[in-house]
């Protein structure tokens, strides 16, 4: 029997789906959803849903012992754009709560973690094509500081401790159920859903900024098969590259022509863009893909197809 979990972020991009998925998986009682804020209805009414702050170290411990929790995963942090605009709320919020898990397993509280990194650990000084696992990481964003920093105390408590901490450097996220929030990627969702409401779309990076991405479907897949597997094989203990698919704005564009011809697009970049482009183009997963038999599923063509079809059945 699946020992029980609690998702803290149930209600954001991620938690969404990744709540959904482990509830079918493993049964709606098993998984207790948990954010700061109500969600969807259907994800509150489907299994246990608690109101809880991530950065109460009370409050979770109080969750973790009234259902008898044993694994963790914390999905509550404020991502990148945001983060620019509120430098100390976002490093609490992503440096607090991962603290709060950490102590927890640490004190036998809880078992085992999940907790995502992002392509943000990495910095302009960073190789951008094809960065290697283990390179330079000198983020210049607050978010990406907050990430990387994570990355080092869940490697620290590991090793200290004996913590177990699984992690992933989630790329831009693309998924049609729950929106994004504040981050530099969220224009890869946002043009789908203006490409079917108006057939137009104002995009805040230029037409040649190229980031990886990754279908929504492939990393609840991934996040699933590193909590599931032998804690031998994994040799990444801060956090593994995790790659996907790569595209720029102006080829994500050319996608939704397929189905929508007329779309148009047109460029107006803000602050985004610098974090953009301080950041990789592509990622060597070679680590994820050895260690835990990462492999995706979804390449550009499948994720426009896949988006177009779900948000126009929702509209
Ligand atoms: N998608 C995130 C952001 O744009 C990166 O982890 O902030």
């Amino acid at each position: 029997m699946q020992k029980p979990i609690l998702i803290l972020g149930a209600c954001g991009q991620i938690g969404t789906e990744l709540t959904l998925e482990l509830r079918s998986k493993y049964g709606a009682d098993s998984v207790v959803a948990s954010d700061i804020r109500e969600g969807s209805e259907s994800l509150m009414a489907q299994g246990p849903f608690e109101l809880l702050d991530a950065t109460s170290y009370e409050a979770i411990e109080d969750v973790i012992m009234h259902y008898e929790i044993e694994e963790v995963y914390l999905m509550a942090a404020m991502l990148s754009a945001t983060a620019e605009k509120f430098p100390m709320r976002a490093w609490n919020l992503n440096m607090n709560s991962l603290f709060n898990v950490l102590n927890l397993a640490k004190e036998d509280k809880i078992e085992k973690i999940f907790w995502p990194s992002s392509i943000a650990v990495f910095g302009p000084n960073t190789p951008k094509k094809n960065t290697p696992q283990s390179t330079i990481m000198e983020p210049s964003t607050v978010y990406g500081i907050s990430k990387l920093s994570g990355e080092r105390w869940c490697e620290y408590y590991h090793q200290k401790f004996g913590v177990d901490v699984r992690s992933l450097r989630y790329p831009g996220l693309i998924s049609w159920k729950t929106m994004p929030g504040g981050g530099t990627t969220d224009y890869a969702v946002e043009i789908y859903h203006q490409a079917i409401a108006s057939g137009t779309y104002q995009c805040f990076l230029t037409k040649e900024t190229q980031l990886p991405m990754m279908y929504m479907e492939d990393a609840i897949k991934a996040t699933i098969s590193v909590m599931e597997s032998d804690p031998k094989s994994l040799t990444v203990r801060s956090s593994y590259n995790l790659g996907s698919m790569s595209f720029t704005p102006s080829e994500i564009a050319d996608s939704i022509r397929k189905y929508i011809p007329g779309f148009e697009i047109d460029y107006l970049s803000d602050f985004r863009q610098q974090i953009a482009d301080s950041w990789p183009s592509s990622i060597d997963d070679q680590a994820a893909r050895k260690d835990w038999g990462w492999h995706p599923s979804f390449d550009l063509e499948a994720t426009t197809k896949t988006m177009l079809k779900n948000l126009k059945a929702k509209v």
